[in-house]
C-alpha cells in the first residue's frame, strides 16, 4: 500500500498511476471506500474534465461519471459532439466520502485535507494526460486547480491560463443541474451547460 511521501511524480505512464493509485491510503475515505475511482479515458486527450468525487454509484462500479450526473455529462458531450472515448474524465477527489444513515450511504463533500491528499493524483494526471484544455466542472475542481476561492458565476464561460501554460475552462458541475427547482430552470442551466461544452469543442479546434 502507498503512504504519504511516495514519489507520484515520479510514475512515467498513465496505466502505472492508476495501478499505483488503487492501493492509495494518503486519506482517511480510502478505508472506507469500496474502491479508488480513478480517472479514465483517452491518454492523448486535448479535453480533460475534472469533477469533484465519485458518488455512490461510481464507488460501486470503479468509474468516474456513471451515475445520475454522469449520464447528463454523457448526454451533453454527445449533443456537442463529443465522445466520450477521446477525452479524459477524472475527479478531484478519487474516493467516495460518505456516512450511513438508515442503512443508506449519504455522500458528504470532501473537505480540504482530502482535496490537499489527493491532489499528487490529478497532478500526474494532467502530467501524464497533457491535455490542451483543461474543463473544470462546478466549484471544488476550480477551486482545487485554480488555488483559490472560484465563484462560478463569475468566472465561467471564458479561457483561463493555468499554472502548465494550458488553458482551462470553468463551468458548472451536471450535478448542479439535477438539483434545480423546477423544468424550466433545469433546461435552462442544461442549455448554458451545453454551450460552455461547444466552446471547450471550440478552443482545441
Ligand atoms: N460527481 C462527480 O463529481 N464525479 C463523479 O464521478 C460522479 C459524480
Amino acid at each position: 500500500a502507498l503512504a504519504e511521501g511516495m514519489d507520484i511524480e515520479r510514475i512515467t505512464s498513465l496505466p502505472a498511476v492508476a495501478e499505483t493509485a488503487r492501493s492509495c491510503l494518503i486519506c482517511p475515505m480510502a478505508h472506507h471506500a469500496t474502491q479508488t475511482v480513478f480517472g479514465e479515458g483517452s491518454a492523448t486527450a486535448s479535453l480533460m474534465f475534472v469533477g469533484e468525487q465519485p458518488g455512490d454509484q461510481e464507488d460501486l462500479v470503479g468509474r468516474p461519471f456513471v451515475g445520475p450526473a454522469g449520464q447528463l455529462f454523457d448526454r451533453a458531450l454527445q449533443e456537442v459532439g463529443i465522445a466520450r472515448d477521446d477525452v479524459y474524465v477524472t475527479n478531484t477527489v478519487k474516493h467516495f466520502k460518505f456516512f450511513r444513515r438508515n442503512g443508506r450511504r449519504i455522500h458528504q463533500k470532501a473537505g480540504v485535507e482530502e482535496i490537499r491528499a489527493c491532489a499528487p493524483w490529478l497532478r500526474a494526471e494532467r502530467r501524464l494526460v497533457r491535455p490542451r484544455l483543461l474543463v473544470m466542472l462546478g466549484a471544488t475542481a476550480a477551486s482545487a486547480i485554480l488555488q483559490r476561492p472560484v465563484v462560478i458565476g463569475r468566472e465561467r464561460s471564458h479561457p483561463i491560463p493555468l499554472d502548465d501554460a494550458t488553458q482551462g475552462l470553468v463551468t458548472v458541475h451536471p450535478s448542479f443541474l439535477l438539483r434545480q427547482p423546477t423544468a424550466e430552470a433545469r433546461e435552462r442551466e442544461y442549455a448554458r451547460f451545453v454551450e460552455d461544452l461547444r466552446l471547450a469543442r471550440s478552443l482545441i479546434s
